[in-house]
Order: C-alpha cells, then sequence, then structure tokens
C-alpha cells in the first residue's frame, strides 16, 4: 500500500491517562467522517489521524496538516474544513483559521 502524500490531524484531546480534556473534541462531533468524504470527494490523498491534545488547548479545536506543517485554529464547523481544504487545494494556508508560531 503506497503511503499518503499527506496526513491530517485533528485534536481528539485524547490523553494518556484519564478522561479527555479540553475543548477539541466537544466541538469536532462528526468531524472525521466529514473530512474523509470532503477528501475523498476532492481527491486528495490524505491520512486522517485523531490525536492527543496538540497543547493549543485555548485556540481549538486544533487541525495541522504535514508535510506542511499547517496549523489551524478554531476548527469547529464543517465550512471550516471546507475552507482549510480549499486552501490546500490552492496551495495556501486559510488564513483566517492559521495558528500563528
Ligand atoms: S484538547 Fe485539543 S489542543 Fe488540547
Amino acid at each position: 500500500m503506497a503511503r499518503p502524500e499527506r496526513q491530517i490531524i485533528l485534536c481528539q484531546s485524547f490523553r494518556v491517562d484519564g478522561d479527555k480534556k479540553g475543548l477539541c473534541h466537544k466541538q469536532t462531533d462528526g468531524f472525521l467522517q466529514y473530512l474523509e468524504e470532503e477528501l475523498l470527494d476532492r481527491g486528495l490523498d490524505c491520512l486522517v489521524t485523531a490525536t492527543t491534545c496538540l497543547k493549543q488547548c485555548e485556540k481549538g479545536p486544533i487541525m495541522v496538516i504535514q508535510p506542511e506543517n499547517w496549523w489551524f485554529k478554531g476548527v469547529n464547523s464543517e465550512e471550516a474544513i471546507d475552507t482549510i481544504l480549499d486552501g490546500l487545494e490552492d496551495g495556501e494556508p486559510a488564513a483566517e483559521y492559521l495558528l500563528s508560531a
């Protein structure tokens, strides 16, 4: 099986020990499926991964695209995902959601 061109990391607030904390998992219900469907529709070769806390809780929900290393904040709607994927297709990160270093 070929390796994907990109990995999209969606914070799901997992903690190594104990219950989920932070807001990412609370504001992204159904987003994993939506993201997978959008990627298929757009023909984008990306592996979607749900992760532990990305240590940016106050700016969440957080989504990261690698290898570009684009970090996005406030990804709390399908519209936000659409805008970010539009930017990926255009080769530019969606500025309104971009998390500055
Ligand atoms: S729970 Fe998502 S960044 Fe901490």
